[in-house]
């Protein structure tokens, strides 16, 4: 299978123009920039805000890890199954696309943006994602698609594994409690299955702290930003001046 962040001419153009003048010029160079940290902390809304702005692309590993989810549960496949999953991801196309609305995720061509958002699917890239061969997998893909600069690639381990010499590096956290209310209100959940939600919400971060295989832990050259008391402005501010920093190091 093959996976690419999509898309339009221009894009794949810019990338490799990016790459390029890596090669040639480093002061052009446009940076990578990683994203990690637990449900619920703001990675997603932050990162897309922030390429946004610097005019980069924003990447979703999660979502790569839902879309196979999505398809194990299509084909009743085993979430234990390391090997029939490893080779599902090959025979998949899962393409990360970039479009007006927002990113889009695609699944052999369909469009399953909104489907890998459910709770089944949640729970099981949750599961899916322990399995070390999936992850080198989904490892080499982002790796692919990061490699030209130019990104805010978010996820759990991509100032550890995917991008190690990430130009910077964010570990965006918050306070559990802090964590479950806004995912909570985010899918507007209320009533006895926000307790649900929340439970699964606090099992989902128990297995990715403690797998075996990446689990989620700080970069130790990462910036640990405590979002308990910041307003996402707040936090989107801190990191612009971190990336004008690291663009001041390149001049
Ligand atoms: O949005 P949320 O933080 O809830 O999840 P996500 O980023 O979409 O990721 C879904 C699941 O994929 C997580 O619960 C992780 O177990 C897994 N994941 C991972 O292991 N490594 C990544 N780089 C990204 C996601």
């Amino acid at each position: 299978m093959f996976l690419r962040v999509p898309c339009d001419e221009a894009l794949s153009r810019s990338v490799y123009n990016s790459h390029f003048a890596k090669m040639t010029d480093p002061s052009q160079r446009k940076l990578i920039i990683a994203i990690d940290g637990p449900a619920g902390a703001g990675k997603s809304t932050i990162a897309s805000r922030l390429a946004r702005k610097l005019g980069y692309v924003n990447l979703e590993s999660g979502a790569m890890y839902r879309a196979l989810a999505l398809r194990a549960i299509e084909w009743d496949a085993s979430f234990d199954d390391e090997d029939a999953l490893l080779k599902m991801a090959e025979d998949s196309r899962i393409t990360l696309d970039r479009s007006i609305g927002g990113n889009r995720v695609l699944l052999n061509g369909k469009d399953i943006s909104a489907r890998i958002r459910e709770r089944d699917v949640t729970e099981a890239a949750s599961r899916i994602s322990v399995h070390p061969k999936v992850r080198a997998w989904m490892v080499e893909r982002q790796r692919e698609m990061g490699i030209g600069g130019g990104v805010v690639m978010e996820g759990r381990d991509i100032g550890t594994k995917v991008f190690p010499d990430a130009d910077l590096k964010i570990f965006l956290d918050a306070d559990p409690v802090i964590r479950e209310q806004r995912r909570l209100d985010q899918q507007q959940v209320r009533g006895p299955s926000a307790q649900t939600m929340a439970a699964e919400l606090r099992e989902r971060d128990r297995r990715d702290r403690t797998r075996a295989a990446s689990p989620l832990v700080a970069a130790d050259d990462a910036v640990v930003l405590d979002s308990t008391n910041m307003s996402e402005d707040d936090v989107l501010s801190r990191i612009e001046e971190l990336v004008e920093q690291r663009l001041a190091a390149k001049r």
